[in-house]
């Protein structure tokens, strides 16, 4: 941090490492894009589009992502959801929310404020995105892992975050990492209580947020009140090459090979890299196997899928 003046996201950049979790402090609680009204306005503008991805509170640590708004729909409207969330027993996601030009204009304010210190250890940043999270009081965020970095900042109420490290293999295994990858599909992170003693457990409140590398397992609770939180997610050269690396793997061993774990022999990942850049080139986004757009196209915003 500077002398005199605050920074918008406060980490220990001396310790910082791409690939570990690590707490953050951030001077964004106040921000005015991030109040209710402004949060309703916007909810009402993405309204009857893919922005918007909610559930109810009854959905467990153990719910799929996939599933979970089928499984436990959350009936009410959007706008009753956000002005009612202390009793709409719901999560509500604001998607992508860079697509609007006023939430872009945030995204980048908060990115550009880190990305010196960020690039130092991981160059490369792109395909910044916004999402916010609304939660009633004790809601559960299922165990999921993301395919990007992201930061995440508290804004209003408290939260349990759990983060486990991507090393953990009986938490999620190289397989599962494979799969999300390639197809985005989570059916093989599958949540067992046991995880809870082996996580890093950060318990954050207005002011505080937590640092989540790519394909970290994580869980989240709320407490006794709403929540609000916001998270800003990029890609990074080296997360690119890592989602390519897995996706050549689940390639390989839907040929009934055995590949090693990424990151284990540096010099097949290499070569990983360029098989999965040429099958990726051939085949598309949206083909088998079917790429995340971050993959096949490095643009500065991610694009809403
Ligand atoms: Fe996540």
């Amino acid at each position: 941090m500077h002398a005199g003046t605050a920074a918008l996201i406060d980490m220990d950049w001396s310790t910082f490492d791409p690939l570990h979790t690590q707490g953050l402090r951030h001077t964004l609680t106040d921000h005015p894009l991030l109040q209710p009204d402004q949060l309703v306005a916007l909810g009402k503008r993405f309204q009857g589009s893919s922005h918007l991805f909610t559930f109810n509170n009854t959905a467990g640590a153990d719910a799929n992502f996939d599933d979970v708004a089928r499984l436990y729909p959350n009936r009410r409207s959007v706008t009753d959801t956000l002005q009612g969330i202390n009793e709409a027993k719901a999560w509500m996601l604001l998607r992508h929310v860079q697509a609007d030009p006023t939430y872009r204009a945030l995204v980048d304010f908060v990115l550009d404020s880190v990305k010196s210190q960020v690039e130092e250890k991981d160059p490369g940043m792109y395909y910044r995105a916004g999402w916010i999270f609304i939660a009633s009081p004790h809601t559960v965020t299922p165990f999921h892992i993301d395919r990007n970095h992201g930061m995440l900042l508290q804004i209003h109420g408290t939260k349990k975050v759990y983060v486990w490290d991507a090393e953990d293999l009986d938490v999620c295994s190289e397989q599962a990492r494979e799969c999300f990858h390639s197809r985005h599909e989570l059916d093989k992170v599958k949540w067992d209580e046991s995880f809870r003693e082996r996580a890093h457990v950060f318990e954050v409140s207005p002011g505080m947020g937590v640092y989540i590398p790519i394909t970290c397992p994580h869980m989240v609770e709320t407490g006794d009140d709403p929540s609000i939180t916001i998270s800003l997610t990029y890609s990074t050269e080296a997360t690119r090459r890592n989602a390519m690396e897995h996706v050549l793997n689940d390639l390989l061993r839907s040929k009934g090979l055995k590949p090693p774990r990424v990151g284990s022999h540096p010099l097949l990942d290499r070569l990983n890299y360029f098989g999965a850049a040429a099958v990726i080139a051939m085949h598309g986004q949206g083909s088998h196997p079917p790429a995340c757009p971050s993959l096949a196209h490095r643009t500065a915003y991610a694009v809403a899928d």
